[in-house]
């Protein structure tokens, strides 16, 4: 079934100029980028964003983190987008994550990994709402 999921590339990456050579990953991988859009989060939307986190030890750092530069969110589309997502990002830390996946290639440590990518549809629903709204192809 065809479906859609939010992938982010991280401040580190498109600093790096990572955008394009992790896009072509994700296409490599089946999926195919609908919409793009590259934007600074606030503080405040970091900490919205990742809500979930928020009595984690790591969540103030991954705040200031997320919200220290240039993100490029995109939703991908495509048959179990998903899993598919999440599989060709590799593990949470780059250090442990399989070989040729995203965040082992260009992950730089569990924080600064790289790409961020939705763990469920559910999930995958509200956070292309966050970024994208009404505005969604
Ligand atoms: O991104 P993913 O779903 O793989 O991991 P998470 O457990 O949902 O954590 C969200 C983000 O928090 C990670 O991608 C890392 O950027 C950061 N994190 C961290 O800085 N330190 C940890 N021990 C775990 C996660
Ligand atoms: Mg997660």
């Amino acid at each position: 079934m065809k479906e859609r999921t939010l992938s982010i590339v991280k401040p580190e990456a498109v600093r790096k100029g990572l955008t394009e050579p992790i896009g072509e990953r994700l296409k490599a991988a089946g999926l195919e980028i609908v919409a793009r859009k590259k934007m600074t989060l606030t503080e405040a939307q970091a900490r919205r964003f990742y809500d979930i986190h928020r009595e984690q030890p790591f969540f103030e750092s991954l705040v200031l983190y997320m919200a220290s530069g240039e993100i490029v969110a995109q939703i991908l589309e495509g048959e179990n987008a998903v899993k598919r997502n999440r599989e060709a990002m590799g593990a949470t830390d780059p250090a442990k994550a399989s070989a040729g996946t995203i965040r082992a290639d260009y992950g730089e440590s569990v924080e600064a990994n790289a790409v961020h990518g939705s763990d469920s549809a559910e999930t995958a629903r509200q956070e292309i709402a966050f970024f994208f709204g009404a505005d969604k192809p």
